[in-house]
């Protein structure tokens, strides 16, 4: 059902963790299956993403999508972190089965929150991010907080 990726990341998972006067830090949620997932983000003054660390109260998918989010969205910039789509987590994991989509979708929302934090904190826009929704199945935004 699940693949080497998905297995070895859930089994020994990267970045686990918090960092301490994060950058950013963002928090999501699925109201249905009650997963909630936060990552940390440290960002130097160049916008490189030095650490990222994650802690995730949820299933074996959720736990391997932020995983292997942590590890990509590491030392980029804040562009291409942006371009760390679910659909990049899933591929970077060999896929996911069709339930478990939505595990990764927290995962690419968790990102924008840390994200969206971080730009709150600075005063800047970062291109494309749009203030990320709390439970991601909610689809009235802002109305979750
Ligand atoms: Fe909800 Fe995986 S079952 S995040």
């Amino acid at each position: 059902m699940y693949s080497d990726k998905v297995m070895d990341h859930f089994e020994n998972p990267r970045n686990v963790g918090e960092i301490e006067n994060a950058s950013g830090i963002g928090t999501v949620g699925n109201a249905k299956c009650g997963d909630i997932m936060r990552i940390y983000l440290d960002i130097d003054d160049d916008g490189i993403i030095r650490d990222c660390k994650f802690k995730t109260f949820g299933c074996g998918a959720a736990v391997a999508t932020s995983s292997m989010a942590t590890e990509l969205v590491k030392g980029k910039s804040i562009e291409e972190a942006m371009k760390v789509t679910n659909k990049a987590v899933m591929e970077a994991l060999d896929g996911l089965p069709p339930v478990k989509v939505h595990c990764s979708l927290l995962a690419e929302e968790a990102i924008h929150a840390a994200l969206w934090d971080y730009a709150q904190k600075k005063g800047i826009h970062i291109e494309g991010l749009v203030q990320p929704k709390s439970d991601i199945h909610e689809e009235e935004s802002g109305e979750e907080y």
